[in-house]
């Protein structure tokens, strides 16, 4: 299958386009900024003999959406699987969040998914197959510090059942990856201190540690296998048993 990846270069991304190349696929994945990492993805899979490219992308701007999505399909061919993965955040206590923080992080996270399965799902409809992967946050229930990233996931929940309920007939699913926290540069960089003491000092995370980015991707794996067919519209918890914030 060929399957395109938004914010691949770097953490849950890189870790979603690398082994969907060990599951035998051709990946178009997206990097914003940093094309070193996207160039550094490409290296480590260049060995699996699959066709792998990247695009650079802001998914906030719809046209450039639609650009690259008609690139992709000139230079890879029809996408099957779409996973929605770019996101950011600009943390701040909702009385001092700013303008622009609130419109970043709705517009990547939320509108920028949006403007992602738009742009892949005529061609998901005329081939009667689609996959919709959106990767999603316990954060998604709540958190202070986080109005904005909250309501960017939990929007993207409804995005998602809506997708779920439009295109099931046709063969489409649409389905959201629920994480807690995962050792990434946003956890340890954006959110730092206060997520790592989560994981590993108070503990709250029932596993008592940050989830590696594989482990978010093997369900991105599985639920583009066959043996995902059926599951629609699901919101899958891979928190390690998190599931309150403070
Ligand atoms: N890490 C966690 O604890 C955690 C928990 C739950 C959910 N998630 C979600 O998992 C996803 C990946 O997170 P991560 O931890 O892997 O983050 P990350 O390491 O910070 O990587 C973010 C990726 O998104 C890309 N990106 C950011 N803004 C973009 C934009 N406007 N347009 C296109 N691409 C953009 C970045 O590209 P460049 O590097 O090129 O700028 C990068 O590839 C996000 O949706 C995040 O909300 C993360």
């Amino acid at each position: 299958m060929i399957f395109f990846v938004t914010g691949g270069s770097r953490g849950i991304g890189a870790a979603i386009v690398l082994q969907a190349f060990a599951a035998g696929h051709d990946v178009a994945f997206t990097y914003r900024t940093d094309e070193n990492s996207a160039h550094a993805i490409v290296e480590q899979a260049a060995t699996s003999g699959r066709r792998v490219k990247y695009y650079q992308l802001d998914v906030r701007d719809s046209e450039a959406v639609e650009r690259v999505g008609e690139q992709v399909a000139d230079e890879l061919g029809d996408v099957q699987v779409v996973v929605n993965n770019a996101g950011v955040v600009r943390s701040n206590l909702a009385a001092m969040m700013t303008d622009d923080e609130w419109r970043e992080v709705l517009d990547t996270n939320l509108s920028g998914a949006f403007y992602v399965c738009r742009a892949f799902l005529p061609t998901m409809l005329s081939t009667g197959f689609g996959r919709i992967i959106n990767i999603s946050s316990v954060v998604s229930g709540g958190m202070t510090g986080m109005a904005n990233y909250a309501a960017a996931k939990a929007g993207l929940h409804g995005l998602t059942k809506s997708l779920a309920k439009e295109y099931g007939r046709k063969n489409i699913t649409a389905n959201c990856i629920v994480a807690g926290a995962v050792d990434t540069d946003m956890a340890r960089h954006e959110l730092s201190e206060k997520v790592l003491r989560f994981g590993q000092e108070f503990a709250p995370v029932p596993n008592g540690r940050l989830a590696a980015p594989q482990e978010i991707a093997n369900i991105v794996t599985f639920l583009a296998s066959e043996a995902a067919n059926y599951i629609n519209g699901a919101e899958i918890s891979v928190t390690g048993g998190l599931d309150w914030l403070p």
